[in-house]
């Protein structure tokens, strides 16, 4: 149970004609103009037409990039109405000035055929300030509003949480979901969970990893963070990336690890280069044995075998941060083994996978493999501050 406010909820009151805001995240990879990955809107679309089922008039509010309160057409959301069309089936009337006068009556009298999309929220100086006036002008023109954007839910902006205060507010199938995948992958089930975390900094990752300590019964840490854990318990990493500010509290970690019988499980070998160059030679190496003038860029064949293992014992896994430096062949030969061996345990149903965040879609999206996991998250920020078990301001306000 999320104990949001949900769309059956909404779905029972009379919808003819009532305005819905529904708060998406339209931010999704474009390059000259196409639409590069799509399964943000895809997963929009069942939340709009149920709402459409019900007579009720939809509009789409989302930001694209960081244009910070200007008006910038580079990061204009016309670049998405295509994509956006192909999926509704229907047509898109696009509200590039959504403070124009008579705007509610523009609403109203369009066509049951079109959704409307507002311009880009952070276009408005306001929206990231969760200014008042704006939640209200934006909040005045509608009934309802959904957020079905949980990657954006971290956010404290006027079309996440501002707006919200305004109108009776409910979350939409796709946040639910999001949601209620993560959760389930840290749920005290049946069975052992195995958290994966990598990426290059513990800094930025300080919270989801004690946060997973408490929450998982094993914990794979890799990435240029595991070089810290190393160098934490003694081991000579060459000139590899570490954080030497952060050694006590990787100590910290371990030592919280143990108290919460949550196993830490370190790289035991690693490829190594003298540096990040395009086909720069490489070696296999023991962690016990990195070179001084190395750098460690992937776990070994040794480290995947022992994750491997370790995943049949499992019955979830969660999974957030490359292993290696992915962006580099070889060098994503861990990250990509890795994923191989949750795809065939996930496909024979073994295991329930969930990954997300930034890099991860990234990294994992190099494979196939990434289309057997249990489910993929969508999210960056709002996936890690999840797995950190922290508040999301665009979650609260729509508790019950
Ligand atoms: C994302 O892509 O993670 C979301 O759209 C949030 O974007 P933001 O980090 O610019 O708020």
């Amino acid at each position: 149970m999320l104990n949001l406010r949900n769309l059956d909820q909404l779905l029972k009151k009379n919808l003819k004609d009532k305005i819905v805001f529904i708060r998406v995240d339209l931010n999704v990879p474009i390059k000259d103009d196409v639409v590069l990955d799509d399964t943000r809107i895809e997963r929009i679309i069942p939340t709009i037409n149920e709402l459409l089922d019900k007579g009720s008039k939809i509009c789409l509010l989302s930001h694209f990039g960081r244009p910070d309160g200007t008006n910038n057409k580079e990061f204009s959301l016309s670049k998405v109405i295509t994509s956006l069309e192909e999926h509704l089936k229907k047509d898109i009337l696009f509200i590039e000035n959504s403070f124009e006068d008579n705007i509610k009556n523009k609403i109203q009298s369009s066509s049951v055929d079109k959704v409307i999309l507002y311009e880009n929220t952070r276009f408005h100086d306001g929206e990231e300030k969760n200014d008042t006036d704006l939640a209200m002008k934006v909040a005045q023109n509608g009934d309802y509003f959904v957020n079905d954007a949980f990657s954006v839910s971290h956010r404290s902006h006027v079309s996440t949480v501002g707006i919200a205060e305004y109108l009776p507010s409910f979350s939409g199938r796709y946040l639910e979901k999001e949601i209620l995948m993560i959760n389930k992958s840290l749920s005290t089930g049946s069975g052992e969970r195995l958290g994966i975390i990598g990426g290059s900094k513990i800094s930025t990752k300080l919270k989801v990893l004690e946060n997973l300590t408490e929450n998982v019964d094993k914990l794979f840490i890799g990435g240029g963070m595991a070089n810290t854990f190393l160098l934490a318990l003694g081991y000579k990493i060459g000139k590899s990336l570490c954080e030497r500010s952060m050694i006590n509290t990787a100590n910290n970690i371990l030592l919280n690890a143990n108290k919460n019988n949550c196993e830490i499980i370190l790289p035991v070998d690693a490829l190594v280069a003298k540096d990040m160059e395009k086909g720069t030679s490489f070696n296999e190496t023991s962690v016990d044995q990195i070179p001084p003038d190395a750098l460690i860029l992937d776990i070994g064949s040794k480290t995947i075998s022992k994750i491997s293992g370790i995943l049949k014992e499992m019955s979830t896994v969660v999974w957030c941060g490359p292993l290696g430096l992915f962006e580099l062949n070889p060098f994503q030969k861990g990250t990509v083994s890795v994923a191989k061996e949750i795809s065939i345990l996930t496909k024979n149903k073994k295991i329930i996978s969930v990954a997300g965040g930034g890099d991860t879609v990234a990294a994992l999206s190099q494979s196939n493999y990434n289309k057997d996991f249990t489910y993929i998250s969508t999210a960056g920020g709002a996936f890690l501050e999840l797995l950190a078990g922290e508040k999301l301001p665009g979650l609260e306000v729509l508790r019950k």
